[in-house]
């Protein structure tokens, strides 16, 4: 099948790459958004996220005429949603936006269309909820028009280079419609493109966070393991990570990002009687933040009324993604407690949190913290100078939630340095 035009609904991390890359190799794309905003960002020739070479090839695509980006869907060949899909508050799929884009599709169908979904959701979506919304055209799914799911992969932060690279699966509401989303992403995709039913292409995606998460889980539990027991967890898992078959993960402050720490919730949705161990691993990685707190009054007593600096705010390292981050919780908790919290977050500036405040520079950050906290192991962070740090502090105590820092050389500096799940004999 021949895509001369496709229509990208969603312009975020995974949309505006998605959009910019067809671009480049020769596609036209309207690229869709319905927050005019990011249209007007965009128009203008900026980015409103970051992603290393994005704003590059965002330009690359404008300078090719190829992609145009609009608040309406139009006709074309194909169809891409990528749109958001969060959970509410009872964790539940939120799918409001994928129906609503998916609904915005209907009058622009076509005989010989494919649309396909990009956004993560729950086993059979695409057959339940995408085809019958899609047939309101009057068009068969499957026969008159193709419908797949494919689900991505990327990790932020190379984005780009896994958009082309990675594997994908591809999976139809039938045999034909696998073949022409095979057909659609092998315009750039070098990476392996596997031919799947839509069930399994969405399980795919579903089993590979439920994996992270709950291995992310049991480091948590082994982390606050180490403190009853008065062990180095970090040092337990790295002899024990020397046996051929063990690969444990690395505890943190919590998971966050709106993949896995959202994504095993819609396995346990649907199958809830299914699925004890998906939901105890979430629940167990949920609960982390408390673990860190536990770890800041351990360190410093009442933190009311102590001016504490956060270092970082974002879900993981070296991105401004804030969804679900557990740093916020924890910086939203100090505060709850009375904290003086002043946080520093390089790759989100803007960011705010209710009750603390933010500054751009490290130097001020620093200044009068009675202790800082590390929450997210940005290399800047990592790489901080410990005789540089003290030399801005009167009380000097750093507690790394990260496990990120080396403690002699902290301790060198003049340090009292707490760490996540390393108990007190071995601190
Ligand atoms: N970000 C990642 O690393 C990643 C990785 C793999 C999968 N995913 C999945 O991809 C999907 C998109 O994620 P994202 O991170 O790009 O989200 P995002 O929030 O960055 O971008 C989604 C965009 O969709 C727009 N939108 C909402 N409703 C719309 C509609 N009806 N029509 C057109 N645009 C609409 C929003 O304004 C937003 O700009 C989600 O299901 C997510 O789980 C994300």
């Amino acid at each position: 099948m021949e895509f001369k035009k496709i229509c990208v609904l969603g312009l975020g991390y995974i949309g505006l790459p998605t959009a910019s890359t067809f671009a480049t190799h020769g596609v036209q794309v309207v690229g869709v958004d319905v927050n005019q905003h990011i249209v007007d960002v965009l128009r203008n020739g900026e980015t409103h996220i970051h992603e290393p070479g994005l704003r590059t090839l965002v330009q690359a695509a404008f300078h090719s005429e190829n992609l145009r980006v609009t608040d309406q869907p139009e006709p074309a060949d194909a169809f891409i949603i990528a749109v958001p899909t969060p959970i509410t508050p009872d964790k539940q799929a939120d799918m409001q936006y994928v129906v609503a884009a998916t609904e915005s599709i209907v009058p622009h169908l076509g005989a010989g269309n494919l649309v396909m979904l990009e956004s993560t959701s729950p086993p059979r979506t695409t057959v339940d909820l995408l085809a019958p919304i899609l047939e309101r055209s009057r068009l068969k799914a499957g026969e008159d028009f193709f419908l797949a799911y494919s689900p991505e992969r990327v990790l932020p932060g190379k984005i780009l280079q896994e958009l082309i690279e990675n594997a994908r699966v591809i999976g139809g509401i039938n045999h034909a419609s696998s073949e022409a989303g095979r057909d659609l992403y092998s315009i750039f995709v070098q990476g392996e493109i596997l031919l799947e039913d839509a069930t399994t292409a969405e399980m795919v995606k579903l089993m590979e966070n439920t994996y992270r998460d709950t291995n992310i889980a049991l480091a948590n539990e082994f982390s606050r393991l180490g403190l009853h027991y008065g062990v180095d967890i970090w040092r337990a898992i790295e002899i024990a990570n020397l046996h051929p078959r063990v690969n444990i993960l690395k505890p943190g402050p919590g998971v966050g990002g709106h993949c896995v720490s959202v994504d095993p919730w819609f396995l346990v949705e649907g199958a809830p009687e299914l699925t004890p161990l998906i939901r105890q691993a979430r629940e167990v990685n949920d609960a982390q933040p408390e673990n860190v707190i536990a770890l800041v009054e351990g360190t410093l007593g009442d933190v009311k009324g102590r001016r504490v600096t956060a270092l970082g705010l974002s879900y993981k390292p070296d991105v401004d993604d804030l969804r679900e981050s557990p740093a916020i919780e924890i910086v939203r908790a100090l505060v709850g407690k009375g904290a003086d919290v002043l946080f520093h977050e390089p790759f989100a500036p803007g960011a705010e949190v209710e009750g603390a405040r933010s500054t751009p520079s490290l130097e001020e950050a620093f200044q009068g913290a009675e202790g800082i906290l590390l929450l997210v192991d940005h290399k800047v962070f990592h790489d901080l100078d410990p005789k540089w740090v003290a030399g801005f502090l009167k009380n000097k105590v750093a507690i790394d939630a990260c496990g990120a820092w080396d403690r002699q050389a902290w301790r060198d500096a003049g340090f009292q340095i707490e760490v996540l799940g390393v108990g007190e004999e071995n601190g």
